[in-house]
């Protein structure tokens, strides 16, 4: 199969460059699947429910949510009636929606995908993610019901993130990290066969602070002072994130490319 994954869509910016872009990469890359994560294309600030049908009807097949998945508040509901956005497995016990779901793509194959939250580093301490995941992995072997298995795992450290990229080595397709808004040079395939990527970086406007307009984090940076709201950055965005190629058999990866289209960043495609 050919998957893509794109890391957080940031506010305006980013979800017109998923508007007027995804349609035309899905065709060009012959993709199988697409995952997206959209934890902060409202504003910078978690997902309505409107940007998340904005996703899908892009051609994402699964969108994926983070430490601000219920910031926006009808996400509580929507999550409910929506089965293609997943939130994190351990975001708290009571959260509505699922954090692992089996999905079927496009050409007949089931698809694993879940997502996780770190602990290290992160604003408020969440349940130990290498738990939460082992029972998802557990009951959705590689190459049995599911052809692929892609695993978004959204944390502030590297260290955890590369930890998990080899915690889930041999029962993964694609091991991408999320959360940071930068994208990381390490794409590899691991010893086991798992595709592994420290951070997909952002899909939104590159010349910020990691999606911000740069003014206010800027003056808190210079100064200690706060004094607007952040707002995201409203230039041209680029698409970033991951492209991995799985055997079909054995679900694992048989080569990984770090993706970025358009905007600030220099291109990259498969
Ligand atoms: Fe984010
Ligand atoms: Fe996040």
């Amino acid at each position: 199969m050919k998957i893509m994954f794109l890391g957080d869509v940031m506010g305006r910016a980013g979800r017109r460059a998923i508007s007027e872009n995804l349609p035309r990469l899905r065709s060009a890359w012959k993709l199988d699947f697409i995952v997206v994560n959209g934890e902060n294309a409202t504003s910078g600030m978690g997902l309505s429910g409107a940007h998340a049908k904005t996703i899908l009807e892009a051609g994402a097949d699964c969108v994926t949510l983070g430490d601000h998945a219920f910031d926006q508040r009808d996400m509580l509901q929507f999550i409910e009636a929506e089965p293609r956005v997943i939130r994190p497995l351990n975001f708290s016990k009571t959260s509505p929606g699922k954090g692992a779901r089996l999905f079927t793509a496009k050409n007949g194959r089931k698809v694993l995908v879940a997502q996780v939250l770190g602990q290290v580093f992160m604003k408020r301490p969440f349940d130990d993610p290498f738990s939460a995941l082992e029972p998802v992995l557990k009951t959705h072997p590689l190459g049995g019901q599911a052809a692929a298995a892609v695993i978004d795992v959204h944390c502030e450290a590297t260290s955890e993130k590369m930890a998990m990229g080899h915690f889930c080595d041999g029962r993964a397709s694609l091991v991408v990290g999320t959360h940071t808004h930068v994208p990381t040079a390490d794409a590899m395939v691991l010893p086991g066969g798992t595709g592994y990527l420290t951070d997909a970086g952002m899909c939104g406007d590159y010349n910020s602070v990691i999606g911000m307009d740069k003014a206010e984090p800027m003056r808190r940076f210079i100064t200690g002072m706060p004094k607007e709201r952040f707002t995201p950055a409203a230039g041209e965005a680029t698409l970033s994130g991951v492209y991995v190629e799985t055997d079909d058999r054995t679900g694992k990866a048989s080569r990984i490319v770090a993706i970025r289209d358009g905007g600030a960043l220099q291109a990259a495609a498969p």
